[in-house]
């Protein structure tokens, strides 16, 4: 018996380390709990100033999960229980603001809708880049769910705390405040959904508001500075000098929206890019680099399956989303079946960490897992995912995985990184990093940690937007 088990024991080790650690079973993907758990990092960690470069035209920034740049990390199975509460409110909030504009009604305010949650000063699951802003390296969280780039400004009202020296716009020589009069300052409701406001000791100068219903805000005023991403020019690039600021943004200096209205990163630099980028979000793994790359040269990529593209659904009144046309999924090979595919479009959203699923695709995804990944300890539900396993006494598990379909044939695979979510650092709460929605009738969100290790491109221009598996790199 204990030799058939040594025996066992090798040959996994020999598949192992030949298949570098994940090796495909069919639709199963072995797993090494030991690889890839929440490592333990007590030093502060400083990946602040992340790498760029140019190739074939096309920018590369690195990208690092921001987690590890946070300094020191302390009460993680806390922090992350609040994290994960927070971003309850924000998809509330995504699932207000989108009912809203449905509805054709104007006049909503989300924090009146929406428990603020004071003093909230944690770490993010977010992603981060670093871009220059008249001539300043400043770090900021990637969101495609979001429109308008922002950086907390000096003289600052409230800035939570940040390693990098805030932005002084009186020190940059292009900088200029946007006019309360000008067209950029009408875009501000499109983009934020709030209107943009006079100053009321400066009447001429635009004041903005974002709010990112988690209890996060953003307030100041709109200007232009020259934006260098990578090694290309953006001059007047128009953002949010913030001068009051909270919520869940680490310590990253602002925030680059790269959603679809006029305002956002994506339309303002379309001259340069094409309206085209992409990005690998690595894992969080400490080490791990990812890559935006701003451009529409494919060549750039290291992708490992072809790019499958699906249009994104042209729907005027939630233009500033990413939204796809969900019409089935998988797991472990098995589809499941739901009256909501081809139906509710999901959305995708690099600023969500656990994707959402209508009430009858959560609860059929769950039943084929727990049917699929039989026979192990379970755990207590965490926060809002309630499938969880003790997992303490493996090594490495087989994982049914997650595929989802979109119109046209497009497929994404979920990457078995994206399929945990690690609770607690000695594998006794491991929960399936997936989590249903209220009602049948919300709107479904592809979060970053099932966009894990692959290629997703987002073309603006032809409507479409592309999965590729890709192991993420910055080199
Ligand atoms: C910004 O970062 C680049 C390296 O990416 C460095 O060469 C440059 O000196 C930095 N600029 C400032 C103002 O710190
Ligand atoms: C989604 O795609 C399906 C299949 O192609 C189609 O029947 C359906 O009308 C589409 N839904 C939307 C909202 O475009
Ligand atoms: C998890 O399982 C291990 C071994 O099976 C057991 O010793 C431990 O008490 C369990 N932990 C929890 C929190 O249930």
């Amino acid at each position: 018996m204990a030799f058939w088990t040594s025996v066992t024991f090798l040959l996994v080790l020999v598949v192992l380390s030949w298949a570098n650690g994940a090796l495909s079973f069919d639709e199963k993907q072995l797993f090494s709990l030991k690889k890839l758990q929440w490592a333990q990092r007590d030093e502060a960690g400083s990946c602040f100033l992340q790498k760029s470069r140019t190739q074939n035209g096309a920018n590369i920034l690195e990208m690092k999960h921001q987690h590890y740049c946070s300094g020191p990390i302390r009460d993680l199975d806390e922090k992350l229980k609040k994290r994960l509460i927070s971003e309850d409110n924000r998809v509330k909030s995504i699932q207000f603001r989108i009912k809203n504009l449905i509805s054709n009604q104007k006049d909503f305010t989300p924090q009146t809708q929406i428990p603020i949650n004071s003093g909230i000063k944690l770490q993010t699951l977010n992603y981060i880049v670093t871009i220059t802003l008249g001539s300043r390296n400043l770090t900021v969280i990637v969101d495609t769910g979001s429109d308008l780039t922002w950086v907390q400004c000096q003289p600052c009202k409230l800035c939570y705390s940040q390693p990098e020296p805030l932005f002084n716009p009186l020190i940059s020589p292009s900088y200029q405040s946007v006019q309360c009069k000008s067209q950029e300052c009408q875009t501000l409701q499109s983009a934020t959904g709030n209107l943009g406001s006079c100053g009321t000791n400066n009447p001429s100068i635009c004041n903005y508001l974002v709010t990112y219903g988690d209890g996060s805000y953003t307030r100041g005023e709109l200007g232009k500075d020259r934006l260098i991403l990578g090694t290309t020019p953006v001059d007047d690039f128009v953002f949010g000098c913030g001068r009051n600021n909270k919520g869940l943004f680490g310590s990253a200096s602002g925030l680059m929206g790269l959603g679809r209205s006029d305002l956002s990163l994506v339309s303002q630099t379309s001259n340069a890019f094409g309206g085209v980028f992409s990005y690998c979000l690595p894992d969080s793994d400490a080490a791990a680099s990812g890559s935006l790359v701003l451009g529409p040269d494919a060549t750039v990529f290291k992708n490992l399956t072809p790019i499958s593209y699906t249009r994104l659904v042209q729907n005027p009144q939630l233009f500033s989303f990413y939204i796809l046309n969900l019409t089935g999924t998988s797991i472990g090979g098995v589809n499941l079946q739901s009256p909501s595919f081809g139906k509710v479009g999901i959305l995708i959203d690099s600023g969500t960490v656990i994707t959402r699923l209508p009430p009858s695709i959560y609860t059929a995804l769950k039943t084929e897992f727990l049917k699929q990944f039989s026979g192990y300890p379970s755990a207590p539900g965490f926060s809002i995912l309630d499938t969880c396993f003790n997992l303490t006494s493996y090594e490495e598990v087989n994982i049914p995985t997650l595929k989802m379909d979109f119109e046209g044939g497009s497929e994404m695979s979920v990457d078995v990184s994206g399929m945990f979510y690690f609770v607690k650092r000695d594998a006794s709460q491991v929960c399936l990093a997936l989590a249903s929605l209220a009602y049948e009738n919300e709107i479904g969100i592809i979060g970053n940690y099932q966009q894990r290790n692959m290629r997703v491109v987002y073309d603006t221009k032809e409507m479409k937007v592309g999965f590729a598996k890709e192991i993420c790199s910055f080199n």
